[in-house]
């Protein structure tokens, strides 16, 4: 044993050498000294998350902080102006993603466009949202957005104490809708079950032994030369290929469905068809075709139900927690919508209140704490620093909304006056849904989706903290360590108003 660690320690080593000595002389933005070889590894393996250390580490060196592990190149930014510089104006260089070799090469999330390397796949993938997610293509989904409110609106007159449930339901059968056109009504249906199992495992999987074989991808051959009987491997082949078929599972069930509704003739627009369509109809789509649409789509649940469920939740405690904001945004729908409709999509340019509100909303949330990694694709110097090919450049998302007085307050002011800013952008949307090339496609309909369900939640009920032996109890400010921004579980009571009671 002790001569195989010897071995792995001598390989690593030369490894990692080549970029080591690329970085001698050069002057890398400040960050931690780590030591030889490992880099800043222990630090980073014994933080309860890397954002949390990250924090630390921009208070400590600055906006722009450099740190590294096996030789490999990471800066942590924490400006906007900075961020959007490289990510954004720089974004030939800036748009690639780090080598995540255990999720596309051996789990087989290879069509997911998050941890897509740039390239001609990209860009397919990139060009296909955008045709189908854009702006304008965003307005066919209009109906959908309305529907699933409603059914969201429902369920919280009957069961207001299950929120989180509702809004559960709500995020993941708008996924559902716009994907596939396919009906996902509670938490526990078995398309849920599966994306939930394969994005579960992956990132278990990637936690015990994911980081080793990204670093050092030559790593793979374990999985293509070592036979079955050899001791650990065959356990770890064996996992790894039960995650990588309920990969396939999540992704190749619900597109199935979805093609069976469009053969039958009775499917509304969806991702699926307008991609089926792209292509000149089903007859034109190759296997490999297939295999991109399916990954696609089945990426629109993990990138968008989360994300969409901690805004949401995050409003109800914002609203518990600021009731005067809740007022003033009620009074600005009231004397606007007529009191025998919901303010819907069409509405929006009208409300000008809802529309700073919804401004505020995401920078007090901010639903990513960091942004996924972008990588370099080539050296590049910023001021006078070194950034070598190949960095992760990790955009502190969370930091740049909140350096504002009081950040921690609701102050939808912030976006009507403009005073109060500070120095976060003007539109948190440009930090909130990431940089340049690799930005959110689904910005607009998760935008959409936000807005409808806040605004008709604001119009048809009141959030109020619970009451206890006659006195308030207000849900405490508290979020969650997880890179999504949830809200710690809080009780709230939920009452219908009675100027939309009826409807
Ligand atoms: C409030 C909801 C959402 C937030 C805050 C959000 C935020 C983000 C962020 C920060 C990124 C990374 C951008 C970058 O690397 O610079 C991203 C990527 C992505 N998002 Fe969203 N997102 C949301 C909802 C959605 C929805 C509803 C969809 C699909 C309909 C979606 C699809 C994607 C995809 C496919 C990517 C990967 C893009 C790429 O790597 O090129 N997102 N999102």
């Amino acid at each position: 044993m002790a001569f195989i660690l010897v071995a792995l320690a001598f390989v690593l080593a030369a490894l990692c050498l080549p970029q080591i000595f690329r970085l001698r002389g050069q002057k890398l933005p400040p960050g931690p000294v780590g030591y030889p070889v490992v880099g800043n590894l222990f630090e980073l393996s014994r933080a309860l998350r890397p954002h949390l250390l990250f924090f630390r580490w921009s208070k400590k060196y600055g906006n722009i902080v450099h740190f590294s592990v096996f030789g490999q190149s990471m800066m942590i930014v924490n400006d906007f102006d900075i961020a959007r510089e490289l990510l954004e104006k720089r974004g030939a260089t800036y748009s690639d993603r780090p080598n995540m070799v255990l999720e596309n090469e051996i789990l087989g999330w290879d069509a997911a466009m998050p941890t897509m390397r740039y390239g001609n796949k990209l860009r397919k993938h990139r060009r296909l949202s955008q045709a189908l997610l854009n702006p304008i293509a965003a307005k066919s989904y209009f109906d959908l957005h309305a529907e699933v409110a409603s059914s969201l609106l429902k369920a919280l007159k009957e069961q207001p104490e299950k929120f989180y449930d509702h809004i559960l339901v709500y995020a993941t059968s708008t996924i559902f809708k716009l994907a596939y056109d396919l009906d996902v009504t509670s938490e526990n249906h078995h398309l849920v079950k599966f994306a939930n199992d394969a994005v579960k495992k992956s990132a278990e999987a990637y936690q015990a032994s994911g980081s080793l074989v990204d670093f050092f991808p030559s790593l793979k051959w374990i999985y293509t030369s070592c036979p079955d009987w050899t001791p650990f491997i065959a356990k770890l082949k064996n996992d790894h290929t039960n995650i990588r078929e309920q990969v396939m599972k999540a992704n190749r069930t619900p597109y199935q469905m979805a093609k069976e509704k469009i053969a039958s003739g009775n499917a509304r627009p969806s991702l699926v068809q307008g991609a089926i369509d792209s292509l000149g109809g089903m007859k034109f789509v190759s296997a490999e075709d297939e295999h991109d649409i399916q990954g696609l789509a089945g990426i629109l649940y993990g990138a968008g139900q989360e994300t969409t469920m901690a805004t949401l939740n995050s409003f109800i405690l914002a609203m518990v927690c600021f009731p005067e904001v809740q007022r003033n945004a009620q009074r600005e729908i009231d004397a606007v919508i007529p009191f025998d409709r919901l303010p819907n999509l069409d509405d929006r340019i009208n409300l000008p209140y809802m529309e700073a509100f919804i401004k505020e909303l995401y920078r007090w949330v901010s639903p990513l704490i960091i942004n996924i990694p972008h990588a370099s694709i080539s050296d590049d110097y910023y001021n006078d620093y070194y950034i070598p090919k190949g960095t992760s450049v990790i955009a502190s998302i969370y930091d740049m909304l909140n350096v504002c007085p009081h950040p921690e307050k609701f102050v939808v002011d912030r976006f009507l006056s403009g005073t109060g800013l500070g120095n976060v952008p003007s539109d948190p949307r440009e930090a909130v849904f990431g940089f340049g090339r690799r930005r959110c496609p689904g910005v607009h309909v998760a935008d959409n989706s936000v807005w409808i369900a806040v605004t008709q939640m604001l119009a048809s009920f009141n959030f109020l903290p619970e009451v206890k032996d006659g006195e308030e109890q207000f849900p405490a400010l508290e979020f969650g360590i997880e890179m999504t921004r949830h809200p710690k579980r809080f009780r709230c009571r939920i009452e219908a108003r009675k100027e939309r009671e009826n409807i």
